[in-house]
This record gives C-alpha cells, sequence and structure tokens, in this order.
C-alpha cells in the first residue's frame, strides 16, 4: 500500500473548505468565546466565590456574592448562544464540505472510461463514495470543532495556570511531554490500521456486490457456503484490525488518566504547603485545581479526535485516488460537435489492444451511407471490440474512425453518441418501468412515441400482456423479462433515439424462435435509411445485409455479400455451414 503525501492531502480537504470560510471563521470565533468563558468560570468560584466571599466575611460580602450569581447566569446564556453558533456553524460546514467532495466523486465516477470500470470492483468505489465519505463527515462536521475547543482550552488552562502560580504550574506540567510523545507515537499506528479497515470493508462490499450480481450462479453451483465463507472470512479480518486499534485507543486513556493523576498529586501536595504557609490563598488552590480537572477534558478528547482524523485521512486518501482516475476525454481533445449528414463510416489502418496482446490487426474498410454491413467470425475475433471503437468507449493504438470524414477522436464524445445507437450484445435494464426503460434516452418522450417504438420493435404486444403494460416494474437488470424480451425493449429504446448509424450486437444467447423473428422484424424496420453495422449469430440476419465482412483473430479475411462470400468458399462458407447445420 502506497502512502500518499500527507500536506498534499490536507491542501486538497483544505480546498473544499475555502468556500465556507464565512461559515468557518464565524464558527471558530463562537467556539473561541465558549472556551473563554469557560476557562473564566474556575477564576469566579476560586478567586471570586472563596477568597473575595466565603473567606472575608464583611458587610459587602452579600453584595459581591450577588454580583456573582447575576455575572454566573449572564455568561452561561452567553456561552449556550456561542455554543450554539459554533455547533450550527460547523456542522453547516461539515455537511456541505462532504456534499461537495461526493458530487466531485460521483461526477468523476461517472465519467471514467469503460475500461476502469470492467476492471474496477463495483463494491468498492460504492464502499468510498459511502463509508469513506461518511469518515469525513464524522472528522469535519464533529472533530474539527471539538479538536479546536480542546486546543483552545488546554492552551488556555495552561496560560492560566502558569499566572496564578507558575511554580506549581511546572510541577504540573511536567507530565505534559510524555503524556504528547505517547499519543504521537499510537496515532500513527493508528491511522495505519484506520487505512486497512477502510479497505477490508470496501472489499466486503465489492464481494457482496459481486455474489448478489452472480447469485444465478451461485445457487447453480451450490456455491452459497463458499462464498458465504469468503464474506465472513473479510468480515472476521475486519473485526480483529477494529479489535488491534481498540486495543490501543483502551490502553492510552488509563495510561493517560494515571500520569495525569499522578501530576494532580504532586500539585495538591505541594500546593496545601503553600497555603498552610501563607504563600498563595485556598481559592488560588481551588481554582488551580479545577483548572487542572479540566485539562482531563482536553487530553482525553484529543487522543480521541486524533484516532478520528487519522481515519478521515485514511479515507480522504482512499477517496482522492479515485478522484485522481484520468478522465474518460484527454485534455487535448478538439471541441468540434459531430453532424452525421450521410452517415459514412471509415475504419482505417486501426490496431487496437485492451492490455499487452493486440486483438486488433491494422484494419480497414467502409460503411457506405445507407447500407447494412453485417459482422461475422468466430467467438473473441473482435466484433463487439469494433463496436467499442465506434462509440469511442476505447481509443485505437494506431490507425483512426472517420463518420461523414470527420475524425471521431477529434470530435466530443456527447455529439459522437447520442447519433449513434447501441443494442448491446447484454441488454441491460434499469429497475423500473416498462416505460421508463425504454424512455431512457429521450426522458421526455410521450406515451405515444414509446408506443410506436415499442410496436416497430415488436414489443408492444408482449408489454400489453404484463400485469400492468407499460407500467409494469421490471427488477434490476430487467430481471422479470426473457432474454428475447428484454432484446426487444433494447431495440424499441434505440429506435426511440432515432440515430443516423445504428450498431446491433446480436445476443448469442438461443432465443426462442418467435423473439428471434420479432427482433428481425424490428430490426428491418430500424435500419430502414440509416447506416447499420450488424454484429450477426443468425442466418436471416446475415441473409438482409448488404454486404458482410468477416472477421478472423482481429483481421478482415473476407468482403463480399453471401452469395460470393458461399462461392468463394472460405471462411466464410465453413462457419455458414456450421450455423446452418445449428439451425436445422
Ligand atoms: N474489456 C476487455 N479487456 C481485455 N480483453 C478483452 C476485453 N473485452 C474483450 N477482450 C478480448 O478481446 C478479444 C475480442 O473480444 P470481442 O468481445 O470483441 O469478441 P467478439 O468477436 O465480440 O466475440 P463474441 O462473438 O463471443 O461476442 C477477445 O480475445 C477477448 O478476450
Ligand atoms: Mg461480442
Amino acid at each position: 500500500m502506497k502512502t500518499p503525501n500527507r500536506k498534499k492531502t490536507l491542501k486538497r480537504l483544505l480546498a473544499y473548505v475555502r468556500p465556507y470560510a464565512g461559515y468557518t471563521v464565524f464558527g471558530v470565533l463562537s467556539l473561541l468565546g465558549l472556551a473563554l468563558i469557560t476557562l473564566y468560570l474556575p477564576l469566579l468560584l476560586g478567586q471570586g466565590l472563596i477568597d473575595d466571599v466565603l473567606m472575608k466575611i464583611n458587610e459587602n460580602g452579600m453584595k459581591t456574592l450577588n454580583t456573582l450569581a447575576l455575572t454566573a447566569v449572564v455568561l452561561y446564556v452567553v456561552k449556550g448562544l456561542f455554543s450554539y453558533a459554533q455547533h450550527y456553524c460547523l456542522a453547516y460546514l461539515g455537511h456541505s464540505v462532504v456534499r461537495d467532495i461526493r458530487n466531485d466523486l460521483l461526477s468523476r465516477v461517472l465519467y471514467l472510461p469503460l475500461g476502469y470500470h470492467q476492471s474496477a470492483r463495483k463494491g468498492e468505489i460504492i464502499s468510498k463514495v459511502t463509508n469513506d465519505i461518511n469518515n469525513l463527515q464524522t472528522a469535519v462536521g464533529q472533530g474539527l470543532g471539538e479538536f479546536i475547543n480542546q486546543v483552545v482550552t488546554g492552551v488556555g488552562i495552561i496560560v492560566i495556570i502558569f499566572v496564578l502560580d507558575y511554580r506549581l504550574a511546572t510541577a504540573a506540567c511536567l507530565v505534559l511531554p510524555l503524556i504528547a510523545f505517547l499519543v504521537w507515537v499510537l496515532s500513527r499506528r493508528l491511522r495505519f490500521l484506520a487505512r486497512q479497515v477502510q479497505a477490508k470493508l470496501a472489499d466486503i462490499s465489492a464481494g457482496l456486490q459481486e455474489v448478489l450480481s452472480g447469485i444465478r450462479v451461485v445457487k447453480a453451483y451450490r456455491a452459497e457456503k463458499k462464498e458465504l465463507e469468503n464474506l465472513q472470512g473479510e468480515n472476521q479480518r475486519s473485526f480483529a484490525i477494529n479489535m488491534k486499534s481498540t486495543r490501543i485507543m483502551a490502553g492510552v486513556l488509563p495510561l493517560i488518566e494515571v500520569i495525569s493523576v499522578i501530576g494532580l498529586l504532586i500539585v495538591v501536595w505541594f500546593g496545601s504547603k503553600e497555603v498552610i504557609a501563607g504563600r498563595i490563598t485556598a481559592g488560588t488552590l481551588v481554582s488551580f485545581i479545577t483548572y487542572l480537572g479540566m485539562t482531563s477534558g482536553p487530553i482525553t478528547s484529543l487522543s480521541r479526535i486524533i484516532s478520528l482524523f487519522q481515519q478521515a485521512f485514511a479515507s480522504a486518501e482512499r477517496v482522492f485516488e479515485l478522484m485522481d482516475e484520468p478522465e474518460e476525454v484527454s485534455s487535448e481533445e478538439a471541441k468540434a460537435e459531430l453532424v452525421v449528414r450521410e452517415g459514412r463510416i471509415e475504419f482505417q489502418n486501426l490496431s487496437f489492444s485492451y492490455a499487452e496482446e493486440e486483438v486488433l490487426h491494422n484494419i480497414s474498410f467502409t460503411i457506405e451511407p445507407g447500407e447494412v454491413v453485417a459482422l461475422v467470425g468466430p467467438s473473441g475475433s473482435g466484433k463487439t471490440t469494433i463496436a467499442n471503437l465506434l462509440m469511442r468507449f476505447y481509443n485505437p493504438d494506431s490507425g483512426r474512425i472517420l463518420i461523414d470524414g470527420a475524425d471521431i477522436a477529434a470530435v466530443t464524445l456527447s455529439s459522437l453518441r447520442s447519433q449513434i445507437g447501441l443494442v448491446p450484445q447484454e441488454t441491460f435494464l434499469f429497475a423500473g418501468t416498462v416505460f421508463d426503460s425504454i424512455a431512457y434516452g429521450r426522458k421526455e418522450a410521450t406515451r405515444q412515441e414509446v408506443e410506436t417504438a415499442a410496436k416497430r420493435a415488436n414489443a408492444h404486444e408482449f408489454i400489453m400482456q404484463l400485469p400492468n403494460g407499460y407500467d409494469t416494474l421490471i427488477g434490476e437488470e430487467g430481471a422479470s423479462l426473457s432474454g428475447g424480451q428484454r432484446q426487444r425493449v433494447a431495440i424499441a429504446r434505440a429506435i426511440l433515439k432515432d440515430p443516423k448509424i445504428l450498431i446491433l450486437d446480436e445476443a448469442t444467447s438461443a432465443l426462442d424462435a418467435e423473439s428471434e423473428k420479432a427482433v428481425q422484424d424490428g430490426f428491418e424496420l430500424l435500419k430502414e435509411g440509416r447506416t447499420a453495422l450488424v454484429i450477426a449469430h443468425r442466418l436471416s440476419t446475415i441473409k438482409n445485409a448488404d454486404r458482410i465482412l468477416v472477421l478472423k483473430d482481429g483481421c478482415i479475411v473476407e468482403s463480399g455479400t453471401h452469395d460470393e462470400l458461399m462461392a468463394l468458399g472460405g471462411i466464410y462458407y465453413s462457419l455458414y455451414a456450421a450455423g446452418d447445420a445449428a439451425e436445422a
């Protein structure tokens, strides 16, 4: 695990505080007022009540007593106001900072390239957006105010006790360096553990997310027990790390207390001797001891807050790591808008690799406006990859893709993607109604438009048979629909978008005959007047194409019409023969 630069992390956090400087300053000033009043109260008790009223009983006593009582009431009211103001302002600061960081993180995550998402664990991202940001919330919202309050109180106490009696104060302060050293050593250890705790939490949520997505496979293989053991194992490791830091935290407080009490006893013994000798008043000693008693507040809270800060730091580092992932579009990208008039697609000498191994090798082909081209080839030959590159989900290693003469690397992603309709190989539907699923790309679509699109995709009939028609709720990933139904909904979605260019990545899974025909018919309608690239697995689709490209091991090896390629007797011929046998 690399240790990021602490100063840099702090600087980035402070940048989020800056917009709320007004709230911060007002909150901190209120805190100062609060701390000063708290600091003044023991003086009122010791020197005011004991020395001026109780120890010298005279005719002014009652008057002084009344003044003291009135002062105390006023101080408490003012203290209450300060307390309210500092709570409000600092909570406002904390919640705002957390909202802003979370917003930044969310917008970063959605714009990360597809390549990132395909290798990242979703649960880990979710954990950063929730758990880690919650830690920041606690630190900024509660920890910061408490920290300032305790530091001011602590420093104030030290100043006051030195003014009251520097010799007693020196004796009391002898134990301070020892405590400071302890806190410093332990807090480093706590920060390390905090990072591990957060990483474990993310592992658990990523693991659970994966198991739930694949629950069908888990159940089919009776793997519940194995998966459960994995998750519970992670949970147990998180428990162990938590207990490790608990052992440190639990040990710190008593240790500090014992050290402090020893300091206090020295002061009580030495101070009483001074009072007996008449060198200081009884009131001064009472004030002094009250102040020393007050130091336990700052000492214990500071060690708690420091551990809170350590957790927040660990979390901030994890959040910033994700924020620093490079965005989808490189900064040198031109801002031109793509205008598709005809819809000519050209691949020029294009090579591409996902990782080290090259998947597409120096591919060139052209699809003329309005042409329907079928792309066929064995599984893994790179068909979906070609669609991915056309959508610019990935950037090619070399070569380029032109649409109506414009390099797609030189236009904005939104102008490119808004003009291409993609029906992916694996259809994904969001949880919601059928209507929402079809209207996904065009939120403002009317009921009429959605129904027309569904009819053209041959989806209307089955949708009307659902319990609530278009208002039927479908589960996550469209779980309550069959594969064929899902793809028809996806086609309706693409029809509604009305794109100039269409990519259909046919589902490889076997559709029933009716669904397959429906998909084909729907597609026939859809491709009218558009340029279409059909990644085909079925004979009917291939036959309807104007031209067929045969892809093998990342190279285009054959090209022509069905009849031409059959006459050639090459790869297409053997693929077709195998497909024919399968369909028969
Ligand atoms: N996200 C990815 N990261 C790394 N390698 C990938 C990724 N996606 C695909 N590949 C690899 O690239 C090659 C081409 O994959 P592609 O999905 O384009 O095949 P395909 O022709 O669409 O196959 P199918 O007919 O099974 O859908 C395969 O060897 C595959 O293992
Ligand atoms: Mg594919």
